[in-house]
């Protein structure tokens, strides 16, 4: 169930109509769509500053025992829950908002054979629909920027843990200098973004149950990623059919413009959290 005029704003603003189609052409075009494998997908469906590398380095730190049940909140496309699979050996359950990306998400796990493994399902992650203690696992990459309500995320992403389980945070947060250019990958306006310090961060997370374990910034290493985009995009003579300009209309280069400069003024950075559901 969707509820709430900002859930229904935010998730207006990532329906991009006739996704599927617009993926499936960019895979036709680099010559993928045969073939198709969850890495070939991952200029499309990490939709995260960093993408794949930051993926693998983050999953990485969890620890993962094969199996294990994971959630992954706000799983966009389903890159990271088909990572999990694919990768880690573990089930994984998405839960998204949006409910194109669920629809093209679930198309792209049944064609690279990962239905067995992966489910998404349209929802929010302020009313996520398991009963407590039921993952092993969670993961939520880029998404609580658009959550008003963080108290409330966090409480139910605790809830439906078992305790002692680990849960990834890999999230854009408001930096030390005043500030937002719009618009931006994840908001046209103010209205539906809503970033909190790495402070307010650990405080949200401590009164919901978790103890941190292990934290980064990751501003520097996404702004070395983001100009090696460039470069590779400037040697090739322009960005390749298959990447998330086709998640982002025609204000695409504008979003990532603004988000590039606010890092670099320090306006917002990058964090990554572990953190360990309190027993
Ligand atoms: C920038 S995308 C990141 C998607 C994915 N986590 C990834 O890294 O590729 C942000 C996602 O968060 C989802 N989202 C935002 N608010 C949400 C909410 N309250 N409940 C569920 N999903 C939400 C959006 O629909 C969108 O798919």
């Amino acid at each position: 169930m969707v509820t709430g005029v900002d859930e229904t704003a935010v998730a207006d603003h990532y329906t991009v109509d006739g996704l599927g189609m617009l993926i499936l052409d960019a895979l036709k075009a680099s010559g993928k769509l045969n073939t198709l494998s969850p890495i070939d997908l991952a200029p499309v469906d990490e939709f995260h500053m960093g993408g794949r590398i930051a993926t693998q380095h983050i999953i990485g730190l969890m620890n993962l025992p094969r199996n294990a049940n994971v959630l992954d909140v706000g799983c966009g496309l389903g890159g990271v829950a088909r990572y999990l699979a694919a990768e880690c050996g573990c089930r994984a359950t998405g839960i998204d908002l949006t409910a194109e990306y669920v629809r093209v998400g679930t198309m792209l796990t049944e064609r690279t054979g990962l239905a067995d493994k992966v489910d998404l399902r349209v929802g929010s992650a302020l009313y996520l629909p398991w009963p407590e203690a039921t993952f092993d696992a969670a993961v939520t990459f880029h998404v609580a920027m658009n959550i008003a309500d963080r108290p409330r995320l966090y409480a139910e992403i605790a809830r439906v843990l078992r305790p002692g389980s680990p849960f990834a945070i890999y999230d854009v947060m408001q930096g030390p200098k005043e500030g937002l250019l719009f618009p931006l990958p994840w908001a046209e306006t103010e209205e539906t973004s809503f970033l909190v310090t790495a402070g307010e961060m650990r405080s949200l997370l401590d009164n919901a149950g978790f103890e941190i374990v292990h934290e980064e910034d990751r501003r520097e290493i996404a702004l070395k990623h983001h100009r090696d985009r460039l470069a590779a995009q400037s040697a090739a003579g322009g960005p390749p059919p298959l990447g998330l300009h086709l998640l982002q209309g025609p204000t695409a280069s504008l979003k990532s413009r603004n988000m590039v400069n606010m890092l670099e003024a320090n306006q917002i950075t990058l964090g990554a959290i572990i953190a360990r559901r309190r027993a």
